[in-house]
């Protein structure tokens, strides 16, 4: 059976586009974030806007992480900035610059990820201008006042950026709404012990993606790589098996009908979305 993995505070990449799917996708977290960029460095720039209570506790958190360098810290109050810096220099022996203001420290820095633990009022326009200098962003809840300024978010993360994905491990994606239909069905029929239960048909990630983007109509520069590549950048990456599609022939003959095909299943999810207005 396929399962979501955890969301973990400590996660700082995924794809929105996957996340947005809503599918049980093994091999990526579903954090609270907005991508904007695909370049993965093994060492992500890591800045903060806002280092007052709450944007230390999430800087701190990814000081541990160990994935990161804080090259920037950004705050109104020179307390609260020398306090940020002083947490990077000490936890990490990092030396990030300080600046009072967010544009400068985006242009100058060119983080790969953006803290952004401003008050809430300020969440939307650092968030857009971090994603159009090519960061991903960290931003604290409540993520805008209204659905105007998220809206501006979404579109702004979603402007395009390249996206690598990896095309050399086929599995079988499978929506969490049928595996849950699946399950209960089963038991109506008194089945026990172990089942294989996904959505039907293969596919790699690379395509999965693709599919996740035309189903969308997003328009992103998506291209393929190697899970060698990905182990490059990422060495400490759980190892994924190349092929774990699951045979679901006994699932569908208990059953007595055929399991829908994770394709047909991705089109339901976005039909979902789009009754319920969320797109
Ligand atoms: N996820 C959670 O459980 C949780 C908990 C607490 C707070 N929060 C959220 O975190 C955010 C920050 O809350 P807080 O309690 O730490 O507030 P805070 O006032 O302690 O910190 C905000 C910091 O941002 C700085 N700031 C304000 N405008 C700025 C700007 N334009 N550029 C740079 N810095 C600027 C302030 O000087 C201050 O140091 C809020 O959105 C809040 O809702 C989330």
């Amino acid at each position: 059976m396929n399962r979501p993995s955890p969301i973990n505070r400590r996660e700082f990449l995924a794809t929105s586009t996957l996340a947005a799917a809503g599918i049980a996708a093994g091999a990526l977290a579903v954090p609270r974030i907005v991508r904007a960029a695909a370049a993965q460095p093994s060492t992500y720039k890591l800045a903060i806007a806002g280092s007052g209570w709450w944007g230390k506790n999430i800087l701190r958190e990814a000081i541990m992480s160990k994935a990161c360098k804080v090259v920037g810290v950004c705050d109104v109050d020179a307390t609260m900035r020398k306090e940020g810096v002083a947490m990077a220099r000490e936890m990490a022996g990092d030396e990030p610059k300080e600046y009072e203001d967010f544009r400068e420290m985006l242009a100058k820095e060119k983080p790969d990820i953006l803290i952004n633990g401003t008050p809430d009022h300020w969440h939307p326009l650092i968030t857009i201008e971090a994603v159009k200098n090519g960061a991903h962003v960290y931003v604290e809840k409540p993520i805008s006042h209204t659905i105007k300024e998220g809206r501006a978010m979404v579109n702004a993360a979603r402007a395009g950026k390249p996206l690598k994905v990896v095309s050399d491990q086929t599995g079988c994606p499978t929506w969490t709404d049928d595996l849950a239909a699946m399950t209960l069905e089963l038991l109506d029929r008194g089945a026990s012990g172990l089942w294989h239960a996904t959505n039907a048909g293969q596919t790699n990630w690379f395509d999965f993606t693709a599919a996740i983007l035309e189903e969308f109509g997003l328009k992103t520069d998506l291209s393929p790589t190697t899970s060698a590549e990905w182990f490059k950048i990422r060495p400490d990456s759980a190892v994924r098996p190349a092929y774990s599609v699951l045979d679901v022939e006994p699932l569908s003959r208990t059953l007595g009908r055929p399991v829908r095909h994770w394709r047909d299943a991705l089109r339901e999810y976005r039909r979902q979305v789009d009754e319920a207005g969320a797109l």
